[in-house]
């Protein structure tokens, strides 16, 4: 049965980057389907929330959407609409069913693992009038069975490589809602890559929640890993940037420091989770290293590449965390030295070792060390980015900005923003840097 007017879809996506990716390929595979997308819900005959189980705070955001969805789908209906609302993404994987008990006007839950079934979903649940919830993990299925064309929204695009995580860090619900880890093969990564470079990118920012466990198979049937990935994709003509994110410190081998040195596609740049500097706390983390080992590894990366720069997500107020622990995390941070960063209060995450044990840190504690931790990296990144003013830096430009001036990142993932013409865009320009800020910088173009 065909509807009168074109379907259109709303689509919103939480979380991190493998999210991004996701909701890319569901949106490719929806627009296969004959789906335009909308950016207003009124008006969108799917719904699809792509949603984040992180922390508390991200999964709720998610209910209090829904309940405004709901509202939304009732309007609808009194207009003679139907309205498929689905949510997606990481906290459908870990509540499933909870969550159209809590919230009965969900039609559809469809874990991470289940995209490729997205469009056939839809369609039952719409003859059906039934809620449905598929959250299996039948493994590499979703990269292999979504077929549509690879599009291109700016020059740099997300590529998962890998997927799921076997450390399980005490805080962590990502080992339950992305399942164990999984590494796609080498050919099949590379035909994407060049379907992408084909369409234009010419950054691959390599994604997955282990990137640098990546094991995937390789010429031959042998297993390759992130260095030996790194090097066919940096073949591929077109592609000038590769960058790849979130590694584990544990993972950081030989092989990968040393195509840091030598594979001049490499940005110099590396986003390393190091979650506190206490080893006490890191132990109690599950992390399996120390934080002298993370300030080895660091110093054996600066000698392969001595402009490399560093980010690392930091979390305060584990369980047990003393105002000790917390100074040793800012001792770590001042013999680093992080280029940006990302810092999170601990979040207790249902179903996570971590989350019952005692010695739970008080709210405005978190707020505090948080507060003082923020103060020390805010510094180190604006200190970072002082160092860029005066020099000519190259700049892969992204999108026109909101006034006008052209966006693209530096080498280091600096935020640039320019004057200049809109057909830069999607290529390489160098930047006299004249301001700085700890936002970003911004100049003018001295060369294409
Ligand atoms: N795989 C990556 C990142 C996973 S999630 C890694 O190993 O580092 C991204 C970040 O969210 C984590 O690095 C961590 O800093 C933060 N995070 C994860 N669980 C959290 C929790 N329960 N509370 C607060 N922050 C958390
Ligand atoms: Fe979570 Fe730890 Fe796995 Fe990262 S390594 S995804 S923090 S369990
Ligand atoms: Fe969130 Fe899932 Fe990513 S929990 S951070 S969307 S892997």
């Amino acid at each position: 049965m065909k509807d009168a007017e074109p379907k259109r879809y709303f689509l919103k996506t939480f979380g991190c980057q493998m999210n991004v990716y996701d909701s890319e390929r569901m949106a490719e595979s929806l627009a296969r389907e004959g789906y335009g997308e909308t950016d207003n819900p009124e008006a969108a005959d799917l719904v699809i929330l792509n949603t984040c189980h992180i922390r508390e705070k991200a999964a709720e955001k998610v209910y209090s959407d829904l309940g405004r969805l709901r509202d939304m789908k009732e309007r609808r209906r009194k207009d003679g609409k139907e309205t498929v609302i689905t949510v997606a993404g990481c906290v459908a994987q870990a509540e499933g069913a909870e969550i159209t008990t809590r919230q009965p006007a969900v039609d559809l839950v469809i874990g991470p693992q289940s995209y490729h079934k997205l469009p056939e979903l839809v369609a039952r649940s719409k003859s059906t009038r039934t809620n449905i919830v598929e959250t299996e993990f039948p493994g590499d299925e979703k990269f292999t069975r979504m077929k549509a064309p690879r599009r291109i929204a700016s020059p740099s695009v997300f590529l998962t490589v890998q997927e799921g995580c076997d450390k399980f860090c005490t805080f962590c619900v990502v080992p339950y809602t992305r399942g164990s880890e999984f590494s796609r093969p080498v050919a099949r990564i590379e035909a994407e890559a060049r379907e992408l470079a084909d369409a234009g990118a010419k950054e691959l920012v390599l994604l997955g929640q282990n990137v640098n466990a990546y094991h995937g198979e390789g010429a031959g049937g042998r297993s390759a890993n992130l260095a030996e990935l790194i090097r066919v994709l940096a073949s591929i003509g077109g592609i000038e940037r590769i960058r790849y994110m979130t590694s584990h410190p544990r993972d950081m081998d030989n092989e990968l420091i040393a195509a840091h040195a030598e594979v001049r596609e490499l940005m110099p740049f590396l986003h390393l989770p190091v979650q506190s500097g206490s080893d006490r706390i890191l132990a109690a983390m599950n992390r399996k290293h120390s934080a002298a080992e993370y300030i080895d590894i660091i110093a054996r990366l600066r000698k392969a590449r001595p402009d490399i720069a560093l980010s690392s997500d930091f979390i305060v107020g584990f369980p047990g965390e003393t105002d000790q622990d917390a100074e040793e995390t800012i001792a770590l941070i001042k013999a680093v030295g992080f280029a940006q960063s990302f810092s999170f209060k601990y979040s207790a995450r249902p179903g996570t070792p971590a989350a019952g044990r005692d010695g739970q840190v008080p709210e405005p504690l978190k707020g505090e060390r948080l507060q003082r931790l923020q103060a020390v990296l805010d510094s180190q990144q604006t200190a970072f980015n002082a160092q860029s003013l005066g020099n000519a830096v190259p700049v892969l430009f992204e999108r026109i900005g909101k006034s006008g001036e052209i966006v693209g990142r530096s080498p280091h993932l600096q935020l640039v923003h320019a004057v200049g013409p809109g057909d830069l865009v999607g290529r390489t320009a160098r930047v006299a840097i004249d301001d700085t800020r700890r936002s970003g910088l911004s100049g003018v173009i001295a060369a294409a």
